[in-house]
């Protein structure tokens, strides 16, 4: 059965898109077969695109954007979803609050799918202004989830 992956942060205009487009691309190169979303927990950018310095950074590194339209998360993606893969310890406690009663799929911080020691949550480019360390480290994430799904 084809796994359904939610990606989540707080805009879904940064962390969670680009978390789709290289989840997406890489599980697409590794031939695993699965379907992927983001969200955002705010409804701030609902309808925009991902930001431009994001999109330009992730185009740099071979991943294109620009299809991708915020949307915000709602309890019904627990139930649409197999997996919640969430960006930092808030987005997982404002996911669980929408959580409905008795569902059990799982919110996970992305990051833990990351092999070795390296931080857990992906820090937020819109603030640091630093859009190449969160690429390098869904880069990260991605290729652990996916070789954990391949070996399922
Ligand atoms: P994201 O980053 O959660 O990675 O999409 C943000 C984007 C926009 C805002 C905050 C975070 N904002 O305050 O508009």
């Amino acid at each position: 059965m084809t796994q359904c992956i939610l990606f989540v942060c707080l805009g879904n205009i940064c962390r969670s898109p680009t978390a789709e487009g290289v989840f997406r691309a890489l599980a697409e190169e590794s031939g695993l077969e699965v379907e992927v979303d983001s969200a955002g927990t705010s409804d701030w950018h609902v309808g925009d695109p991902p930001y431009g310095p994001m999109q330009l950074a992730a185009k740099g590194r071979g991943y294109d954007l620009s299809a991708l339209r915020a949307r915000q998360a709602s309890a019904r993606d627990f139930t649409d979803f197999d997996l919640i893969c969430v960006m930092d310890e808030k987005n997982r406690s404002t996911m669980e609050a929408l959580r409905p009663a008795g569902n059990k799929t799982p919110v996970q911080l992305f990051l833990d799918h990351a092999e070795g020691t390296g931080p857990r949550e992906v820090p937020d480019p819109y603030y640091t202004r630093d859009f190449e360390t969160p690429i390098t480290l869904i880069e990260a994430a991605s290729r652990g989830l996916i070789a954990q799904l391949l070996r399922q």
